[in-house]
């Protein structure tokens, strides 16, 4: 598929009002996307495990307008109107409507609600901008019910890119794969795909308990991160560490060699997290209590062989990552050990999920 693709090559229908509803997960990256070119093109290929629990819910309402010369929407977050929301819709809607032309059409409602808390340090993108281009996929479909399946989910994870790039890899499940790769068929950088190859069992129902170090507003917004990439003193050789450890990957989910993937996912993090503190200017995103838990788990993995990993995002939080059948050894060190770590105990319980749903 290429970008023309994307575009409608026939008249859409019309109609006057309509309503869809769509439910679209978060996702927690194995390998890290970090630095993008232009138009949402990502400097390396990504993988993540879709999760289940943290989700948006977007309801998208929309009637036919007579003057059609701008866009007009609202947005509310649990049911309050977010003017604040509005710029970055803005923009969203400027980048894809040459792809669904449709737009300046209808003034639209969109009303969205997380199950994660708003305040969590949860970035809501992924989900978010996942759920709004799968409602207005709904509306593409309304208006050109010949598109296929196949088309819709691809398309819809192509939109969400150009809204935030980690979104486009949460419209299916389990894995998935956004950036071209030469070992990956199918791999596209313009929209996310699900992993082709054989996965072994241990990652079915694979968990993932994030916990809640920082719940406050991010320091760097991951655009600005992303763009901090550009002339990096070590761009280049993270970006082939990128596709190495994609390479690597392949091995470890046929084989299920739960050591080799920790070791993978535990360097990405770390990388992420060095390269912000080596760009100009630089950051620390990790907090005290990030490290202590760090240690703690590399302590209890020392001490009893659990599988258990980590992973982080651009900020405190931390993702931990552990095998089902080792869940209810690890759930209760993290209750006794790890949560004292967290803003208020808190830690939120998800594993792996299918992908996104309509409501
Ligand atoms: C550290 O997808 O939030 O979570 O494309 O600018 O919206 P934009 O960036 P975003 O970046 C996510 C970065 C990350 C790693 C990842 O999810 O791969």
């Amino acid at each position: 598929m290429k970008v023309k693709d994307f575009i409608p090559d026939i008249n859409l229908g019309t109609t006057n009002k309509g309503s869809f509803t769509w439910s679209s997960p978060s996702n927690i990256a194995l390998v890290k996307y970090w630095g993008k070119k232009d138009n949402q093109i990502p400097a390396n290929p990504s993988i993540s495990f879709t999760l289940d629990a943290c989700k948006t819910t977007t309801t998208l309402s929309f009637y036919k307008k007579t003057i059609d010369t701008a866009f007009s929407f609202d947005v509310f977050l649990d049911g309050i109107q977010k003017d604040d929301f509005k710029p970055k819709i803005e923009t969203f809607f400027k980048r894809i409507e040459m792809y669904t032309p449709f737009l300046k059409d209808y003034h639209f409602s969109i009303e969205t609600s997380n199950t994660f808390p708003h305040s969590s340090g949860i970035a809501s993108s992924a989900s978010g901008m996942s759920a709004l281009a799968l409602c207005l996929m709904s509306v593409e479909k309304l208006l050109n019910p010949d598109i296929t399946d196949q088309y819709f989910n691809q398309k819809a994870s192509f939109l969400a890119r150009l809204g935030s790039g980690s979104a486009c890899r949460s419209i299916e499940g389990e894995l998935i794969v956004w950036g071209a790769h030469k070992s990956i068929s199918g791999s596209s950088d313009l929209f996310g795909i699900q992993y082709p190859f054989e996965v072994h069992s241990v990652f079915s129902n694979y968990r993932d308990t994030i916990l809640l170090v920082d719940k406050g507003e991010k320091q760097v917004s991951s655009t600005v991160g992303h763009n901090l990439m550009h002339g990096h003193p070590f761009a280049e050789q993270r970006f082939n560490q990128a596709h190495d450890n994609m390479e690597k990957l392949i091995g470890v989910f046929k084989s299920g060699d739960l050591k080799a993937f920790i070791k993978i996912i535990e360097s990405e993090a770390l990388t992420l997290h060095a390269m912000m503190m080596s760009s100009m200017p630089y950051f620390i995103l990790m907090k005290p209590n990030t490290l202590q838990i760090i240690n703690a788990i590399w302590k209890f993995r020392e001490k009893t062989g659990l599988h258990i990993g980590f992973t982080l995002d651009a900020g405190a939080n931390v993702h931990v990552l552990y095998p089902e059948h080792e869940a209810d050894y690890i759930d209760a060190f993290i209750k006794d050990s790890l949560a004292q770590y967290c803003q208020n105990n808190h830690f939120i319980t998800d594993k792996i999920g299918f992908g996104a749903k309509a409501q």
